[in-house]
């Protein structure tokens, strides 16, 4: 129906016809002469209405509204001196309009389209209004571009694109199941899956040796900006490889994701362990965009005159004294600041918030009376300590000092402005442990398929081989090398106390399959949703995602999830145990 997009209509045109189609923007009378911005998705257009060109083009201009359909023919021309917008595209012409047609109208909308100011649910109730906005198109357009460039570099590299079920058995990646009734089975239900994890490996089995997928994963788990429960990882499985090789393929990867966007970035990437985030940054995600690390100063309170400090440098497996230099930074924080902060890291498990200060006249600070005058006089050299330097403390358990010393130093860099907001820093964080303790119990950290590194070391020492990839902070994917021996995965399942009825009933299959000739393999799944955040800019997730749930996983369009007729619950012989619900 059209010659030509809005935003191509330009000054290459002026003189000759075209025809265009799209929705009335803003529109102005400007003394008999009507003007519309037209807009499709790629930007506007000016749309002249003169009664003295023709009047009845004119005569319908004046009944449209907000967000009309319009079709028009016309002939571009330049716009008149002084009459020139150079902020748009389009901004040195325009469209005199020969012919009018009003394709369909629109009632009064609930909300103008480019108002930035109108809140979050109404923009979900409408979001196909939310999305004629131009910053929605941009967002779009990067996401198909991204998973373009993503398929033909993978087609390239010999990957297979293969699609798994999304009915199927519970997925072991930690979080609360989908659960979907059967009809035919009554009583029996289908999980969709957390990710395509156990589907992947299948293949591998199969033998399909390089398989990819832009996969659907459903979690039922608590919502953040950066989370949903239905979202799109880009999942990959190797046969035959190394953690090496899914690496070097994953960075080679982003460069094509990044370029596509427009971005350039240069792998490779810094590689730094589990270990190593956690003591340096508090965190396995670190934010490398900013120096500050974390010291270790546990030592400097051996001979602690306090019992509490040197009893806990007796055990360093347990105890942390943690210490976040901020170089010139005392002049930077009051007492009332220094409160604040003691305050933030209160509510993460800190029981106070101790700091040094750099003074001219020597160190000082609350916890000095408990330090021998020779451990002082090290620590400051040790550490470099320069007059007008502060240093804050975090002392106690070593997951909750790493924890919340990670988030000081978060907030800190934030709060000081030390953060490059146009960097894109990645980092590899390698050797996961393979066990993590969660209410006194052992879990696999990611997964039970990941291979061990040392699996004769105590449980709370042996690592795996998995990788993450942060970028500035977040965790964009993750993965590891599988166990692909039935002895190895048993061993594995025993040391997470998972009986053998238990393994065989969840995940029997895959236990038959690897005694069937499985070669070998790994892989990795990026979160696709938070790629897009990174390159689009967007402070939240539903940004990315075109029909998005709420914090409290709703849609607020279709009123997801809403109560079925009893009848289609008596057919699944379902009994709803809710007072006024079916
Ligand atoms: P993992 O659970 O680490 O690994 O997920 C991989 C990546 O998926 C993204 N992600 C999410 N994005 C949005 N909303 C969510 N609720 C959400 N949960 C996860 C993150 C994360 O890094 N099967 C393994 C991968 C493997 O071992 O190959 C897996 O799913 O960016």
């Amino acid at each position: 129906m059209r010659t030509n997009y809005c935003a191509d209509t330009n000054e290459s045109l002026v003189g000759k016809k075209v025809e265009l189609v799209g929705w009335a923007g803003s529109y102005r009378d400007h003394g008999g002469v009507i003007f519309i911005d037209l807009r499709d998705r790629t930007g506007i257009v000016q749309l002249v209405c003169d009664p003295e060109h023709n009047k009845q083009a004119h005569e319908l201009a004046s009944t449209i509204r907000d967000e009309f359909v319009l079709k028009v023919k016309g002939s571009v021309r330049l716009r008149g001196e002084g009459l020139v917008n150079n902020k748009i595209p389009t901004g040195k012409i325009e469209v005199i309009v020969d012919e009018l047609i009003i394709e369909n109208k629109s009632d009064a909308l609930p909300f103008v389209i480019n108002d930035e100011n109108v809140g979050e649910e109404i923009r979900l109730k409408y979001r196909y209004l939310d999305l004629r906005r131009p910053k929605m198109f941009d967002i779009f357009k990067t996401r198909s571009k991204v998973t373009t460039a993503v398929r033909s570099f993978l087609d390239t590299e010999g990957f297979l694109e293969v699609e798994t079920p999304m009915l199927t058995k519970a997925t072991p990646e930690g979080a609360r199941d989908y659960i979907v009734p059967s009809r035919v089975h009554q009583g029996d239900f289908f999980a969709l899956p957390q990710s395509p994890q156990l589907f992947k490996q299948l293949l591998m089995v199969g033998g399909f040796d390089k398989y990819f997928q832009i996969a659907k994963c459903f979690r039922d788990e608590d919502l953040r900006a950066n989370r949903q429960p239905e979202f799109t990882q880009i999942d990959i499985e190797m046969s035959f490889c190394e953690q090496e090789d899914i690496i070097k393929l994953s960075e080679n990867m982003m460069v094509e994701i990044f370029k596509a966007a427009g971005k350039t970035i240069k792998p490779p990437f810094n590689r730094i362990t589990f270990d190593y985030s956690m003591e340096n940054y508090g965190s396995d995600k670190p934010d490398c965009r900013f120096d500050l690390k974390l010291q270790d100063i546990l030592g400097y309170f051996k001979d602690s005159s306090n019992e509490i400090f040197s009893s806990m440098s007796s055990d360093t497996k347990k105890n942390r004294i943690k210490a976040l230099i901020i170089p010139g930074g005392d002049e930077k924080f009051s007492r009332k600041s220094i409160k604040e902060l003691e305050s933030f890291v209160t509510k993460f498990g800190a029981k106070g918030l101790a700091y040094f200060q750099m003074k001219e006249e020597g160190i000082k600070g609350p916890l000095l009376k408990f330090m021998s005058e020779s451990s002082v006089e090290s620590m400051v050299k040790d550490l470099g300590l320069k007059t007008g330097d502060i240093m804050f403390i975090g002392a106690g358990s070593k997951k909750t000092v790493l924890d919340y010393m990670g988030r000081l130093r978060l907030k800190v860099a934030s709060d000081l402005g030390l953060i490059d907001e146009n960097k894109f820093e990645f980092v590899w964080v390698v050797d996961f442990p393979m066990f993590e303790i969660e209410e006194g119990k052992f879990k696999a950290t990611h997964h039970p398929f990941t291979m061990p590194k040392n699996i004769d070391a105590p449980l709370d020492e042996i690592s795996s081989i998995a990788y993450d990839l942060a970028l500035n902070g977040e965790e964009l994917g993750g993965g590891s090398i599988r166990i692909h021996k039935t002895e190895l995965q048993e061993r594995v399942f025993k040391l997470l106390k998972i009986s053998d009825e238990e393994a065989n009933e969840k995940f029997g299959f895959l236990l038959d399959a690897l005694k069937l000739g499985t070669p070998p393999h790994g892989g990795i799944a990026f979160g696709l949703d938070r790629i897009i955040m990174f390159l689009c800019k967007t402070s939240s997730i539903r940004d990315v995602i075109a029909f998005p749930k709420t914090q409290r996983a709703q849609c607020l369009m279709t009123q997801a999830p809403a109560s079925v007729p009893t009848e289609s619950l008596a057919e699944l012989a379902i009994k709803v145990n809710i007072p006024n619900k079916n």
